[in-house]
């Protein structure tokens, strides 16, 4: 018998307890899958935008996983920090894998980033997520115009999510505060900047596309913008490169061009999208001791997919500013960190000391991936997880463990929240919900939570 601790709830801790259960290598694996949050999910409860509810629905298939008799889901418990020490975790288990994502933001490195008005989208979408250690009405939503910087689909979210009316959103799980500042937004012009071309946004077609639905919002694109990019040949033009241009390119190039095209007609709508390119960011510029613009560099693609400044700059004025330039892992106090790629060492999902694999400890998902990929990239980064550690099991089984890690943990002072405890949290956010005339709305604070948990039980 092998029994093994997940660190994490998100996609990728639930397909490696998955992968672990399922496989007939080594009978009869136990897993405990802890996270340090009451609820379980990682980023499909606390990133994926509410306004996608499809994707959002995931969230009962990786539930089907966690309800597997073999596998224990213990929320609310800190592993690092705080918490319990990976080293305490490591003498409980046969095995653990890290799965702990990566919890915040890239960051620009440019003058006038932390100015009051200036948010990382990791901020901003945990607010509207209504993840526990977002601070509350954190966002006034006061400014006329905004500047998302980055290109890649959190920028996609985000604008969307600024964009849209709060009627729109009330139908989601988005908690009552956030829904009532968004409903009081001033918001009307959204602007989104790359520091590339068109050809190198990071953004999926289907995200980019549903930004021309939104009600009450239009997209606006400069095409003579879009044309220094050389993927951007009028149609019917010989193309620039002779190497093929990847499908996704071609259909986000498609879109883009659907919109530079398009003549505006109707009445004038309520926020407007504007899709930005070859502008990079280089200062957030500051009135009143709060941000009142982006300065940007303007660029010129290099010919090999990179850009080059070309001496002009332009300045946005906005007085909100979000930047979704990506994710980044934390280090885990004794854990093998890589401070450039924001990851922990592996071998094959083996974390590495000191470049030598340590038996009985191993990654997955976006820690040990870094901060890309949709939340299936995270299951064949589980199964290679799972695979070396079931190559390691003769190793494992004969290092000692606790016979009851639970109590265990509870002696160490932690109260662990269980599946019962999760769906009593359930209930309380469909309570919540019903007496607010919504479906199931998030509790967004750790006592609630926490109330809604333990109940009698406190
Ligand atoms: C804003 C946003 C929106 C996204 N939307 C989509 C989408 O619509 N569709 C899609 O396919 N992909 C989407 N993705 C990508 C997808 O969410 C990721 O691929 C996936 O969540 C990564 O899984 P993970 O398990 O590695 O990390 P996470 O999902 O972040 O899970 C990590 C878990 O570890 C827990 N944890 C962290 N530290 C500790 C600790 N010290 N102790 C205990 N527990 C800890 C966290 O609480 C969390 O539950 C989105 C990503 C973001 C950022
Ligand atoms: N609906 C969905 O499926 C969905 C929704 C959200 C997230 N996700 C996934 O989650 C992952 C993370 O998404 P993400 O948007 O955080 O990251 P991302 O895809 O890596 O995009 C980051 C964006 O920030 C830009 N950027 C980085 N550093 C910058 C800088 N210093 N100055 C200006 N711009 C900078 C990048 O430009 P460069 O390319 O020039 O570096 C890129 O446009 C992705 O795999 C994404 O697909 C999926």
């Amino acid at each position: 018998m092998l029994h093994v601790a997940v660190v994490g709830s998100g996609p990728s801790g639930v397909y490696t307890a998955q992968s672990l259960v399922e496989q007939s290598r080594v009978p009869d694996v136990r897993v405990d899958v802890l996270d340090r949050l009451p609820c379980p999910y990682g980023l499909v409860r606390y990133g994926v935008a509410p306004d996608h509810e499809k994707i959002k629905s995931l969230q009962n298939s990786l539930r089907t996983v966690l309800e597997h008799e073999r596998i224990t889901f213990l929320g609310h418990v800190q592993v690092g920090g705080d918490g319990l020490p990976p080293e305490r975790l490591s003498e409980l288990y046969h095995a653990v894998v890290y799965c702990v994502g990566a919890a915040t933001d890239r960051g620009l490195g440019i003058p006038g980033e932390d100015l009051p008005g200036s948010h990382s989208a990791t901020e901003f979408v945990s607010w509207y997520s209504a993840h526990p250690d977002a601070a509350a009405n954190s966002f006034a939503l006061q400014a006329r115009s905004a500047v998302v910087i980055g290109v890649g689909n959190v920028a996609v979210d985000v604008a969307r999510i600024l964009s849209r009316g709060a009627e729109e959103l009330r139908p989601t799980d988005v908690p009552h505060p956030a829904l009532g500042t968004l409903a009081g937004s001033r918001v009307r012009e959204v602007h989104m900047a790359g520091r590339r071309g068109p050809s190198q946004a990071r953004f999926t077609t289907k995200e980019l596309r549903e930004l021309g639905g939104l009600p009450g919002a239009r997209v606006v694109v400069d095409g003579a913008e879009l044309a220094r990019d050389p993927a951007y040949a009028p149609v019917g033009a010989p193309a620039d490169s002779p190497v093929p241009l990847p499908a996704v390119v071609r259909r986000n190039i498609e879109v883009l061009r659907g919109w530079a095209d398009a003549p505006a007609t109707g009445p004038d709508p309520m926020r407007t999208i504007h899709l930005r390119f070859f502008l990079r960011p280089v200062e957030l510029l500051e009135r009143d001791g709060r941000v009142a613009g982006v300065r940007f560099a303007r660029t010129a693609p290099d010919g090999s997919g990179g850009i080059q400044d070309t001496g002009a700059y332009e300045e946005i004025g906005a007085q909100l500013v979000l930047r979704a330039v990506g994710y980044r892992g934390l280090p885990l106090p004794g854990l093998p960190f890589d401070p450039a790629r924001g990851t922990v060492p592996h071998l094959a999902g083996r974390v590495l000391r000191d470049g030598v694999p340590s038996p009985g400890e191993y990654v997955a998902g976006w820690i040990k991936r870094g901060p890309t990929g949709v939340i299936g990239s995270n299951r064949p980064c589980a199964k290679e997880t799972v695979a070396s550690l079931l190559d390691d099991a003769p190793l494992l089984e004969a290092r000692p463990s606790a016979p009851d890690p639970v109590a265990a943990l509870r002696a160490w002072g932690l109260r662990p929240v269980e599946w019962d405890g999760w769906l009593s949290i359930e209930r309380a956010e469909a309570a919540l919900g019903q007496s607010l005339g919504r479906g199931p709305v998030k509790i967004p604070d750790w006592t609630g939570l926490l109330q809604a948990a333990h109940g009698d039980r406190r």
